[in-house]
């Protein structure tokens, strides 16, 4: 997964370039590059490394271009699949004869098969990438007509692709075509780009295009032309978006993750109400036959598999449903899942283009289950491919490490549940729930005072019993994630399992209090592990807690813990001094297998 960004236009496209990977960078960040129209022939920057280390590399070598007539050009920020990262395997990639460059997101499962081909009729590689493949076939197809160069080199890819391509016989054109991973068309007065995602170009336009898999966009300066892989033109329709230049900046915070986790309040009520008030979300809820189905199975990865399985407490509970079960996208889509058409598969994603979970959509309309998406970013593939679809309204989240997505996937996970069970009664709950995180947030401070004294644990166990259980699979995942702290999630019941025996002197042990009815039980492990020794933070309800949350309705109470433990992560990371926003070896978007 990588970031790809181009333009054309009227103004120096250097510097617009670099801005759109700096709002990339959150797709992957080993390395970077650039591709500009030198004296008749292409002129590439690129190197291992941050966008910062690009920047640095171009001061001293596209200086030399008179940049007032670089207005043509195209970038990207790499995550290593094929090739570690290093300068050569960095993109742009460029043909033979250096007259066409490619930036690729995907993965070209063919690659080797046609990079011998290629190599057998004379062309010399000089990367270890699937990608470079691309740039030596579009030469080899290159005969003047851009469509069909394009036409018979997609024609040849097996896999994933989001691409762009600069030809040096035609210096102000970008051609973009992609299949399975995203690619947007941003139409502005000054010119045109291509992107893998909004906010790289909303500071110069919220018109967007949608490119659908195997059209053909031709940008030029002044105009956007589509074209079908047979060659005839497309109409499109530009859209409009509402996500302002503001929501995907950092908003004066130190990091975009703090800014998010504090942007919950707002975008739960947002959330709440795109679910209460006249619209598409209220529409697909209000009119959704749940007893058409005897399964219901809740598929998603890492933070949206967490959010599952909440929700599968929340579901049984509340609208006892006998067959519900929770499954990691990448399992369920080879395990031959016993489904068919009396099944819901509900698929929870915030970018919608995380491979695994595409393909387990794909995999439940194949066996002729339906399929229900819960996903944040309009336009993506599992929104436009399931069969049904509720937009959480978290706005862009840049974080890596997902906070108000995960939090708004929830708020739409409640509300389902209790139009499933015809539980109204409890929605002035799960209104109640925007201003009770606003209350935790206030205790940052307080949570940044106690995360100061647990860096230096080399392990942290989180604890929980039933929809405690649940949130601490979340707190344990953001934890390892950008604090790079070993942590496990255990059921408390569990501990003595076998767990237990991992507690000694000095164990960090986070509990979970907010199972009214469970108060005793989870009181009695924590007793359990500080006789042997651990030091135990308490989060809940419960007069004894060191994070106190506020009185909630028990089966939405993940939506507080959530707000701490989001903190907690943020404030051990942030004492550590790590790269918070961009953890190592993590993308935000996982478009590969
Ligand atoms: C969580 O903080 C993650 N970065 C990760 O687990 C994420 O939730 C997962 O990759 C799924 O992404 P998606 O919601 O975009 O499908």
């Amino acid at each position: 997964m990588c970031g790809i960004i181009g333009y054309t236009g009227s103004q120096n496209a250097v510097p617009l370039i670099i801005e759109g990977l700096k709002k990339l960078e959150y797709r992957g960040y080993d390395s970077a590059g650039i591709a500009i129209f030198g004296k008749g022939s292409i002129n590439v920057q690129k190197c291992k490394g941050r966008i910062t280390a690009l920047e640095q590399l171009i001061s001293k070598t596209i200086v030399h271009y008179p940049l007032s007539i670089v207005n043509c050009s195209l970038g990207h920020t790499r995550w290593a699949t094929h090739g570690e990262p290093s300068d050569v395997n960095s993109h742009p990639h460029v043909s033979g004869n250096n007259k066409i460059a490619i930036v690729h997101n995907g993965i070209i499962e063919n690659y080797k098969e046609l990079k011998e081909d290629l190599q057998a009729k004379g062309a010399n590689f000089v990367s270890e990438t699937d990608s470079e493949v691309i740039a030596q076939l579009a030469e080899y197809y290159h005969d003047g007509d851009i469509l069909t160069t394009v036409t018979k080199l997609t024609s040849r890819l097996k896999g994933s692709y989001a691409l762009g391509i600069m030809l040096c016989d035609r210096p102000d054109l970008l051609v973009a075509v992609k299949k399975d991973n995203p690619l947007i068309i941003g139409v502005s007065e000054h010119g045109n780009f291509i992107a893998s995602d909004i906010p790289a170009v909303l500071k110069h336009t919220n018109k967007i295009y949608y490119l659908e898999d195997h059209e053909i966009a031709l940008l030029y300066k002044d105009r956007v032309e589509f074209y079908g892989v047979d060659g005839a033109p497309i109409a499109k329709t530009l859209e409009t978006v509402t996500w302002s230049v503001g929501d995907a900046e950092k908003g004066g915070e130190a990091h975009f993750m703090l800014k998010e986790i504090k942007e919950q309040p707002k975008i739960l009520r947002d959330t709440i109400n795109s679910l209460l008030s006249e619209g598409e979300n209220k529409k697909t809820l209000d009119n959704f036959e749940i007893t058409r189905y005897n399964k219901i199975v809740i598929v998603g990865c890492g933070s949206a598999y967490n959010a599952g399985v909440v929700a599968k407490y929340v579901f049984e509970r509340l609208c006892r449903f006998p067959c519900i079960e929770v499954e990691l996208a990448s399992e369920f889509r080879y395990k031959d899942a016993v489904i068919d058409e009396k099944s819901l598969v509900i698929l929870i994603s915030q970018s919608g283009e995380t491979a695994d979970t595409i393909a387990a959509m794909r995999e439940a309309k194949a066996k002729h289950a339906d399929t229900f998406a819960i996903v944040n970013v309009i336009g993506s593939t599992l929104a436009k491919e399931a069969a049904y679809r509720i937009y959480t309204a978290a706005g862009p989240e840049i974080a890596v490490a997902t906070t108000k997505a995960f939090s708004a996937q929830l708020i739409v996970l409640y509300m389902m549940a209790v139009r499933f069970s015809g539980r109204e009664d409890l929605l002035p709950e799960i209104e109640a729930i925007p201003e009770k995180v606003a209350e935790i947030l206030k205790q940052a401070e307080a949570i940044r005072e106690l995360a100061q004294h647990c860096t230096r644990h080399k392990c942290i166990f989180f604890i929980g019993r039933n929809i405690d259980y649940a949130i601490a699979l979340e707190g344990s995942l953001k934890l390892k994630e950008i604090s790079y702290i070993h942590s496990e999630a255990y059921a408390g019941g569990e501990l003595k399992h076998g767990t237990i025996s991992l507690i000694e002197d000095g164990t960090l042990v986070v509990a979970i209090a907010n199972c009214k009815t469970l108060h005793g039980k989870i009181m009695s492990n924590v007793e359990q592990v500080q006789s042997r020794g651990a030091k135990v933070i308490l989060v809940g309800n419960c007069a004894e807690s060191d994070i106190p949350l506020p009185d909630c309705y028990e089966l939405f109470s993940p939506s507080l813990s959530a707000i701490a433990l989001q903190l907690f992560s943020y404030y051990v990371a942030l004492e550590k001094g790590l790269d918070i926003d961009k953890p190592r070896n993590l993308a935000k978007s996982v478009t590969v297998e």
